[in-house]
């Protein structure tokens, strides 16, 4: 018969959970078998949601993306608890607080119908939800996630929307058509107006973070640009003074969206400055010329600024940038990500 282990939870604001959990159990499973439902998404070694760093006892990792957990924070003690099989009892540290953590199902999913589907770019839907019911409530944390359900499936994907917390129900989200993709093949394809979907309420920990008046600088790959839109339109609600610049980065002309919404934003926000980059320009493109991440390089490099650096999109990116960054002296502590790591890497 399988061991039993003591597992010690350890939020940000240092309060803990105490739970059991089998030597042949993951930790969010055992977690979820007591009713605490931890931070954790796609439950299978890919997203990163679920990321802890282990300051007591020994544990087994099962598989996972190498993307989610990289080698150095592997070897640092970094876990993912949903692959994290305790062979001792073991204490967790997890970059939230006690209050993210729900003890019951109740409100954890909520239905919502699809009211808007239309094409924005080359490769971006623009893909409206609407709480259904009388609890119109949709609460968040700009820069989180919530994960959708494809009708009539089990399957569900992470996508953060570019809208801010509200109380008509909306949830705006932008969504990259990956070819074959499942999510994708359904917003493209399948997907009609008045249809229901399940949605898991908000995760994550892609947030805006207290610093002053340290200007922040968003760095938007693709649909990376969704939670960016919604911390600078908090930022706009909540009259907050720091310079931001977004660094709004795609391949082509083509795939470039949102150019109005981005430039109504700025009119509205004298704090606010645009880089919308294009990688592979035309000789009509007047916007910056160049990959996202050398023209931040450029900027960091010429004017010496140390800002909170905010990076958001392809993972691939989001590490170049997180390089750059490294590279001109913004320490790590300034630097908060969120990678959108395919489901199952
Ligand atoms: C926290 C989080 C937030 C996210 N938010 C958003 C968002 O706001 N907008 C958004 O567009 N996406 C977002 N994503 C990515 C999203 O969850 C899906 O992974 C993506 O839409 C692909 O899903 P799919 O079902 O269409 O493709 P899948 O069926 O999962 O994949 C089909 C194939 O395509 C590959 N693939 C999947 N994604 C990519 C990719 N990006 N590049 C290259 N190959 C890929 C897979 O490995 C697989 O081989 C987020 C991901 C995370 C983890
Ligand atoms: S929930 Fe653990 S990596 Fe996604």
């Amino acid at each position: 018969m399988a061991a039993t282990h003591q597992v010690t939870i350890i939020t940000q604001d240092n309060e803990s959970v105490v739970f059991e959990c089998r030597s042949d159990e993951d930790v969010i499973s055992a977690a979820l078998r007591q009713d605490i439902y931890l931070m954790a998404s796609c439950r299978e070694g890919g997203c990163a949601t679920c990321k802890g760093l282990c300051s007591e006892g020994d544990y087994i990792l099962g598989k996972f993306s190498s993307q989610a957990l990289p080698y150095a924070e592997e070897e640092a003690g970094e876990v993912l608890l949903c692959t994290c099989y305790p062979s001792t009892d073991i204490e967790v540290e997890v970059p939230y607080t006690y209050d993210r953590i729900s003890f019951s199902p109740e409100g954890l999913f909520f239905e919502a119908e699809v009211t808007e589907i239309s094409q924005i770019s080359s490769n971006v839907m623009r893909f409206l939800l609407t709480r259904t019911g009388d609890d119109k409530n949709v609460k968040f944390e700009s820069g989180q996630f919530f994960d959708l359900e494809i009708p009539g499936t089990t399957t569900t994907r992470s996508y953060s929307p570019a809208n801010i917390s509200n109380k008509k129900g909306e949830l705006e989200f932008l969504i990259r058509i990956v070819d074959g993709g499942k999510f994708s093949t359904f917003v493209k394809k399948d997907a009609q107006i008045g249809q229901k979907i399940q949605v898991k309420s908000a995760s994550g920990i892609f947030s805006l973070k207290e610093n002053g008046f340290t200007p922040r600088y968003f760095v938007a790959g693709g649909t990376g640009l969704a939670p960016v839109l919604s911390m600078v339109q908090h930022m706009h609600e909540w009259s907050e003074p720091q310079k931001c610049v977004i660094y709004f980065g795609v391949n082509t002309e083509e795939e470039v969206f949102f150019l109005n919404e981005l430039e109504d934003l700025a009119a509205k926000m004298p704090t606010l400055e645009l880089r919308i980059c294009v990688w592979k320009y035309g000789e009509s493109w007047q916007g910056e010329k160049g990959s996202v991440v050398d023209i931040l390089r450029r900027d960091l490099t010429e004017t010496g600024a140390k800002p909170d650096l905010y990076l958001c999109g392809p993972p691939g990116m989001v590490d170049a940038t997180f390089a750059v960054c490294e590279e001109v002296g913004i320490s790590k502590e300034h630097i908060y990500l969120e990678k959108f790591l395919p489901s199952g890497s």
